[in-house]
């Protein structure tokens, strides 16, 4: 164990942290007769709680965020150097350290050029959604206002980041939802079944091209005129680790080209590290006009999220200085924190200098490898999938129907994994009838014995859920 706090007595934190804190994702009743976990410190990969439980956590702060692990203290000297000498001034003017971060950001990412700092990734989404509202109004008399997001994919929690969500069991109960934002349905190849029966005939490529060929439909449907822009996840997260097929991208781009269709690409999990490229989309070879990032940028030491776009979006909205609606009016009040450049110049020099990005390859394949072995074992693993450190393992009742075993069920083997002292994460109440992937997104500097354990843990708890 690390640090004192298990001298400490944190009844009082419980009771203050009962009485008045709610948490997020979370029904509260079941902690009128048990407490909640409380996180007391963290090093590595691992955390310890209020009972000085060691836990091996394999979804980086439960919502892939913790990128370089806990306990960093060049980070944490980094931010105390920082708000000491200029915590925050409003964005309008500029940062020492929002300079240099962004500068750094740009070359990890060829044509894109300017960088919009917020502070969540809802928010970073909301802010791209703006200006492509914006572009529509000043470029196209008010008509290309629709935004299009795919099936199972989420981009936030506030309400217009909902009305893009693709996640129906997350949006029930939360509408009604802003207008011009249209749905394209999922390119999920172990569940083509369910997009019909031409689909469903397909494979490998052609299936990946007809996909996006399904995003060109509701292009045409909808009036090419009226679609402004395209947002997508490189890989889908909360809606199950999901990596589109071989082909999709380039058709997405070539769409996206041909219609006038701006594309954003939502890297708030995938970016900085978590696929093993720095962003998730280079994977691809594609060139997004928009990228929103947030959770690895400092590996949660600080808030910090960005909306990066190319010089040509940036050069529309300075174009006329004579025009006094002609700029970007937005404030992101706490944009102007320095703490969060200032953490994300460190983590990213962590990542450079410790090779994480190789670590994350070799470590994702070993993984990914270590849950398909489990499928010989397990006839309730269906699917295994992911890229680099991101990894998902779908359970169903039968592979052949690829019925989904019930949400209680995996979430059954969560609580399993946490008595063998993992955490691990499971898709919860996004999909109606689909909540049963569990995820993996370990710390960028995961060993080969942490991946045994986190595996070895679902092992066992697969073993004790369903025999
Ligand atoms: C792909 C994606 N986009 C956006 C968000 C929203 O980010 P935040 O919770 O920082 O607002 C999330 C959060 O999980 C996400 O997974």
């Amino acid at each position: 164990m690390h640090g004192a706090f298990s001298e400490n007595d944190l009844s009082d934190v419980i009771a203050a942290d009962k009485a008045h804190v709610w948490h997020h994702l979370v029904q509260h009743k079941p902690f009128e007769t048990s407490d909640p976990r409380i996180i007391v410190e963290g090093k590595g990969m691992r955390v310890w709680d209020q009972n000085g439980k060691e836990w091996l956590d394999a979804v980086s702060g439960a919502v892939w965020t913790v990128n370089v692990g806990y306990g960093r203290e060049s980070i944490a000297k980094a931010v105390y150097d920082q708000v000491l000498k200029m915590n925050y001034f409003a964005q309008a003017a500029g940062s020492v350290p929002g300079a240099l971060f962004a500068e750094k950001l740009i070359e990890k990412m060829p044509g894109m050029s300017r960088v919009y700092y917020v502070n969540s990734g809802s928010e970073a989404n909301e802010k791209a959604f703006k200006l492509i509202r914006q572009i529509a109004h000043k470029k196209y008399g008010g008509k290309k206002t629709k935004i299009l997001y795919r099936e199972r994919d989420y981009h936030g929690s506030t309400l217009a980041t909902m009305s893009a969500g693709g996640q129906d069991e997350r949006n029930a109960q939360y509408g009604p939802f802003a207008p011009d934002f249209v749905r394209v349905p999922h390119c999920m190849e172990y569940r083509k079944h369910e997009l019909g029966p031409e689909l469903a005939a397909l494979s490998g490529r052609e299936f990946g091209i007809a996909c996006a060929n399904e995003i060109e439909k509701v292009i045409l449907r909808e009036g090419p005129e009226t679609v402004g822009a395209l947002c997508l996840e490189p890989v889908t997260a909360g809606g199950g680790v999901i990596e589109a097929p071989e082909g999709y991208w380039d058709r997405v781009q070539e769409i996206c080209k041909q219609y006038q269709v701006l594309l954003h690409i939502d890297e708030v999990v995938c970016g900085v590290g978590r696929t093993g490229t720095w962003f998730g989309y280079q994977h691809y070879g594609i060139q997004p006009d928009f990228v929103t990032m947030a959770k690895g940028v400092a590996s949660g030491y600080a808030a910090i999220a960005c909306l990066v776009t190319t010089e040509e979006v940036f050069d529309m909205f300075k174009d006329d200085a004579t025009d006094p609606m002609n700029y970007f009016r937005d404030i992101s009040t706490f944009g102007g924190c320095t703490a969060g450049p200032a953490a994300a110049l460190e983590n990213m020099r962590i990542i450079e200098d410790e090779n994480l990005l190789e670590n994350c390859i070799a470590m994702g394949e070993r993984m990914n490898a270590n849950l398909k072995a489990l499928m010989e074992k397990h006839e309730v693993i269906g699917d295994v999938r992911g890229k680099g450190l991101f990894q998902g393992c779908e359970l169903v009742t039968d592979r052949t129907t690829k019925d989904p075993v019930p949400e209680a069920k995996a979430q059954a083997v969560v609580a399993e994994c946490g008595k063998h002292g993992v955490i691990i994460g499971v898709t919860n109440r996004s999909i109606p009838g689909r909540n049963n992937t569990l995820c993996f997104s370990p710390a960028l500097i995961a060993t080969a014995d942490d991946i045994d354990q986190i595996t070895d843990a679902v092992d066992k708890a697969l073993t004790a859920v369903f025999g």
